[in-house]
């Protein structure tokens, strides 16, 4: 029986990726996307979902908006990488599929209760707050939750966005706080692993070599948005970010880590939104993630190239 996840995202060309990955992978049941606002604002985040659906043919595909701004801050996007739609890069049709009515938390909510306990798997790609607003609206889906596996924080890598925080958890760390305070089974992809799935020269051409929509789409926006992390890290190409949360549930032995505490800091402007993770377990503190540290990139690139080519 195929995993029934709900996408929270903010798309994002990384999380456009992470979202083709899933849609393409039968193991997988996308029972909706949730979009929240992060690298861009939410109205956008939730076209882009819709435009990323109809790129792989899948219109039926329910897409909710959920919080326009993170639980008591202001929003902080990124342009800078993802462009100003935050989708940069190919052109494509403008949706034309709904929206759903229903607010991205309530639908959360209701899923995780209609859901058999322990049968769904969230995957937030962005900013925590549609997970943090559901936990704290309703506390009793959290024992339903079969296992959060989120792209966010870092440790060798230290920070992105800051020089101590990584985009997703800097964006709303009060949020960040109440997911990974909250007790589900939690699996997290940071920069260290993220940093260490590049998209070089060989493996967008592979893309492109699909010869699809969809692998020409994905070449275009990895090469969009390679160019601002290419000049910075001066690195043969971009870390591809969110797909690492998909592909750790389609392949899990592509990836390691260790069971380690994880804390948010929300009160230091220095150090805001850092993940104060206890990789070398010098606290007593109780292990409250598996925190992944490495990737097989090539397994990992082979998955995706796979997968891809058949939408
Ligand atoms: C994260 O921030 C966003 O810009 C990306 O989509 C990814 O989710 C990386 O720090
Ligand atoms: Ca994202």
């Amino acid at each position: 029986m195929a995993r029934k996840i709900i996408i929270d995202t903010d798309p994002g060309q990384d999380d456009a990726v992470a979202i083709l990955l899933a849609l393409a992978s039968p193991e997988l049941e996308v029972l909706g996307l949730t979009c929240v606002a992060g690298n861009v604002p939410l109205d956008l985040t939730a076209r882009n979902a819709r435009i990323i659906c109809e790129l792989a043919d899948r219109r039926q595909m329910p897409v909710y908006a959920g919080c326009d701004a993170p639980l008591s801050r202001k929003l902080v996007t990124a342009e800078h990488v993802h462009g100003k739609t935050g989708l940069d890069g190919p052109t494509l049709p403008d949706p034309t599929m709904p929206l759903q009515d229903t607010h991205a938390v309530d639908f959360i909510i209701d899923t995780l209760r209609i859901q058999d306990t322990g049968s769904v798997t969230l995957c937030p790609l962005g900013p925590l707050t549609n997970i943090a607003a559901a936990f704290e609206r309703a506390p009793d889906i959290i024992d339903r939750v079969q296992q959060i596996v989120l792209m966010g924080g870092a440790y060798f890598e230290v920070g992105n966005i800051t020089p101590t925080a990584e985009f997703n958890i800097y964006v709303d760390p009060e949020a960040a706080k109440i997911v990974f305070a909250a007790g589900a089974p939690l699996v997290v992809l940071p920069l260290d692993v993220t940093h260490k799935a590049l998209t070089t020269q060989p493996r967008v051409d592979a893309f492109r070599a699909m010869g699809t929509d969809v692998g020409r789409a994905v070449a275009d926006w990895t090469g969009f948005f390679e160019r601002f992390d290419k000049e910075k890290y001066g690195s043969a190409g971009a870390p591809l970010h969110d797909p690492c949360v998909i592909a750790y549930l389609l392949q899990p032995d592509l990836f390691s880590g260790r069971d380690i505490n994880v804390e948010i800091e929300t009160a230091s402007d220095l150090t805001l939104g850092m993940t104060v993770a206890d990789w070398w377990r010098v606290t007593d503190r109780p292990a409250n993630a598996l925190f992944i540290g490495d990737v097989d990139a090539d397994g990992f690139f082979a998955l995706l190239i796979e997968r891809l080519a058949r939408l």
